[in-house]
């Protein structure tokens, strides 16, 4: 996010794009693709260039004005994550942490926030996401002011077989979504940015485990778009989206984030001038948070 556009987008000042809606970043899995490294330390509290890993995609939440979010970790992470991150209050925010016993699909998240969401709509984020380009704010306000259905936030890739992969039509509804698909319908890939109203917890209730034993994210993000309620945010060409899951893609961004850095003298994702820009810090709480870091 560049600094005129948050600026442009918040006015300086915190924003609520519904009143109660919560965030849920998703930082568990067992990041086998970065075996040996993961095996001691969880992927999403790796380096980024010059930041953990949790970093980027928590700081898209709080670009969306959402101050109370719950971190789900695997149970033998979650110490270091509260180290880590602690309350929140350092940034004018609040951290709940929850456990996923094990990696039983990015659905399960909905159960083991239950308590947490208490209801309320929510937008969830994979804790190994990397977002980065101008309007991603206004664009993230956009999905979390709609009372009903739920958003997903597509981009193009040049191989979508990996990926779930959606169709959209001219009023940006989904007319199709589909996980990995052989023959893709699109070259839209569902990036891991979902926004949802406030029945998601019962829709993910009804879902069944896949062939893979994974309660899926496009099978829920189906049935929003059977209810024809799966809107979709097309991030275009200008947008930088990766995902850190393997070790040349962990380079990658750690590179891209490096490059734009330097040249900008600006920081990508850094929580403290966000929490500052969003209203959620005042100047004393900022330069405490700065202090902090010491050198
Ligand atoms: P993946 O990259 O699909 O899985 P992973 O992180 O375990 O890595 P690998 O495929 O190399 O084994 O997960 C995407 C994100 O979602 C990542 O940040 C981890 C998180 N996740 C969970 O927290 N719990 C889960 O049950 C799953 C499936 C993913």
């Amino acid at each position: 996010m560049d600094a005129d556009a948050l600026r442009a987008a918040t006015d300086g000042h915190a924003m609520s794009p519904a009143p109660n809606r919560k965030g849920l970043v998703l930082a568990g899995g067992t990041g086998s693709r970065l075996f040996p490294i993961t095996l001691g330390v969880s992927k999403q509290l790796l380096p980024v260039y010059d930041k953990p890993m949790v970093y980027y995609p928590l700081s898209v939440l709080m670009l969306a004005g959402l101050r109370e979010i719950a971190i789900i970790t695997t149970p033998h992470d979650k110490p270091a994550f509260e180290r880590l991150l602690g309350t929140g209050a350092q940034w004018g925010m609040s951290f709940t942490y929850i456990t996923q016993p094990s990696p039983d699909g990015i659905a399960q998240v909905f159960l083991l926030a239950e308590e947490f969401l208490a209801g309320a709509p929510c937008s969830l984020v994979l804790g190994d996401n990397l977002f980065y380009g101008h309007g991603m704010s206004e664009m993230m306000v956009k999905a979390g002011a709609r009372m009903t259905g739920a958003t997903v936030f597509a981009h193009a890739v040049q191989d979508p077989r990996a990926y779930g992969v959606v169709v959209v039509d001219a009023y940006g509804k989904a007319t199709e979504i589909v996980e990995k698909p052989e023959n893709p319908p699109s070259n839209l890939a569902a990036t891991g940015l979902y926004v949802y109203d406030d029945q998601v917890v019962p829709m993910a209730k009804i879902l069944k485990p896949s062939a893979r034993g994974e309660l899926e994210i496009t099978d829920l993000n189906r049935m929003y778009l059977e209810a024809g309620n799966l809107h979709v945010e097309v991030l275009g060409r200008g947008f930088a989206w990766l995902d850190t899951g393997t070790p040349s893609d962990l380079l990658k961004a750690a590179h891209l984030v490096e490059v734009l850095q330097e040249r900008q003298g600006l920081m990508i994702s850094c929580p403290e001038e966000i929490a500052f820009n969003m209203g959620f810090l005042t100047r004393e709480g900022l330069i405490e948070a700065a202090n902090r870091m010491g050198k």
